[in-house]
């Protein structure tokens, strides 16, 4: 496929990287284009188990180029420590197969320092964020005071750049949240050795994208986060600080949204959500916890527990429409087997207001009611299933069912954390 975009279409953690390295087979380059480390994408691989942050799922195919567009929030430590980490593991990692973005902004320690004591300030009212930075950095880009990594690789410019950055940001940490302010130069000296590091890593990722579409390489993007999480179309303030969906792509990667073919999600056959904010399917009590247990269902970034509810049909449904979706691939279906029942919500009321479209002019989904609708489940072992005939009978009329809801084909279905647990569907 000449241009594909792959994004996750409820609250984030959707199976998006496991599916990106299986499609990255098929492709030649891989680019994010938005958020950061606050991402936290799981690739299983003949039973080793790899979390990527901030360098995209291709990374695992030797011949694959990976870019990390000038969208991106990029964290020297953590893209450096995941880098040490991959080699370590003998993965190949190198300026051949990873490209940085000299326009994409940086997240310096006081960006995360000021993530989490921001945090503190809301109180009751704190959005649960990663802590690593992101709102902080993204804030600063608009705010045009951003430093970015093609001003780490000129240490003078840096140096009266970051001095100047951190006066006013150690006068916040300092006289509005009392508490210590960073070392300038020490700081300074930390991101300069850095710099050094990632410079052959440093390009112009936006034209590198562009002039390998024009010579007729395939290009997969690499949404991170979800639908409901951007930061225009989520459930605000309860969201990421970047533009997750296929809208994206066009400022994040440097890329002409005319040229993205194809367009599609990837959702659970169920739902999560990790840190606060509105979730309209969610489920509590054991419920919740057997499939918080089933789904493995543990921050990928964080470790936090995530919390979890049934299928959202109507917020998926927004998702698609905004990305206007192709496809769409359901993960995760095997974690419901051994249930007699299968919920799942298909709209959403208040008081006697009741709405089939995702009511994204309310100001707050915090009260609002979910209508069920329940298809029987199956008791059976999906996980070694790889064609849909195989599938227990009320597994493939669970599938049907969703995705004529939906009015988006799926494309393939994912039944186990492996490469390989992939279910291929041809209609
Ligand atoms: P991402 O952020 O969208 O890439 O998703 P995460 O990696 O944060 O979370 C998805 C989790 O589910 C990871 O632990 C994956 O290994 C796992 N996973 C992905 N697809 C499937 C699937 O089809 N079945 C099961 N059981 N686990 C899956
Ligand atoms: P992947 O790519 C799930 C959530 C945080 C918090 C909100 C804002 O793995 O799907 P931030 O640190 O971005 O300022 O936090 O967004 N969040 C995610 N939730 N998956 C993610 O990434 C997330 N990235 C951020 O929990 O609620
Ligand atoms: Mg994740």
């Amino acid at each position: 496929m000449p241009s594909l975009s792959v994004f996750g279409a409820q609250w984030g953690d959707e199976g998006k990287g496991k599916l990106i390295d299986f499609l990255a087979e098929n492709q030649d380059l891989v680019v994010r284009y938005q958020g950061g480390a606050n991402a936290g994408h799981t690739v299983v691989v003949e039973g080793e188990k790899y979390v990527l942050h901030l360098i995209p799922s291709g990374i695992l195919h030797a011949e694959k180029v990976n870019m990390i567009g000038p969208g991106v929030a990029v964290d020297p430590i953590k893209l450096l420590e995941e880098i040490d980490g991959l080699l370590e593991r003998g993965v190949h990692v190198d300026g051949e197969n990873l490209r940085l973005a000299a326009g994409a902004h940086v997240i310096f320690e006081h960006h995360k320092r000021i993530d989490g004591l921001s945090e503190l300030w809301r109180g009751k009212g704190r959005i649960g964020t990663t802590g690593r930075g992101i709102g902080p950095c993204y804030a600063d880009k608009a705010a045009r005071t951003g430093l970015r990594v093609a001003d780490l690789l000129d240490p003078t410019r840096f140096r009266e750049r970051l001095g100047a950055a951190l006066a006013e940001k150690n006068a916040l940490i300092e006289r509005v949240h009392g508490e210590a302010p960073l070392n300038v130069e020490e700081q300074i000296d930390l991101y300069v050795s850095m710099g050094d590091r990632l410079r052959p890593l440093v390009a112009d990722v936006g034209a590198e994208v562009r002039r390998a579409y024009r010579e007729g390489r395939s290009i997969l993007f690499e949404g991170a986060q979800g639908v409901m999480l951007d930061i225009d179309h989520g459930t605000y303030p309860y969201v990421t600080s970047s533009s997750t969906g296929v809208g994206g792509i066009a400022g994040g990667a440097a890329f002409p949204p005319q040229h993205i073919e194809e367009a599609w999600g990837i959702a659970k056959a169920y739902c999560t959500r990790v840190g606060e904010g509105p979730f309209p399917s969610e489920i509590f009590g054991e419920a919740a916890e057997a499939l918080r247990k089933a789904g493995n269902e543990f921050g990928a970034t964080t470790g936090r527990p995530r919390r979890a509810g049934w299928f959202d049909a109507v917020a998926v449904r927004y998702a698609f429409d905004l990305a206007g979706a192709s496809g769409w691939i359901m993960t995760k279906l095997d974690v419901l087997s051994g249930l007699e029942e299968i919920p799942f919500a298909v709209a959403y009321s208040r008081g006697s207001e009741r709405w089939t479209e995702y009511p994204a002019h309310l100001a707050s989904m915090d009260d609002v009611q979910v209508e069920l609708e329940t298809l029987p489940g199956w008791s059976e072992d999906i996980t070694g299933v790889r064609s849909f005939d195989d599938l227990p009978a009320t597994a493939r009329a669970y599938v049907e069912h969703v995705e004529k809801i939906t009015g988006v084909p799926i494309v393939m279905i994912s039944v186990g954390p492996g490469r390989e647990a992939v279910i291929r569907r041809s209609s």
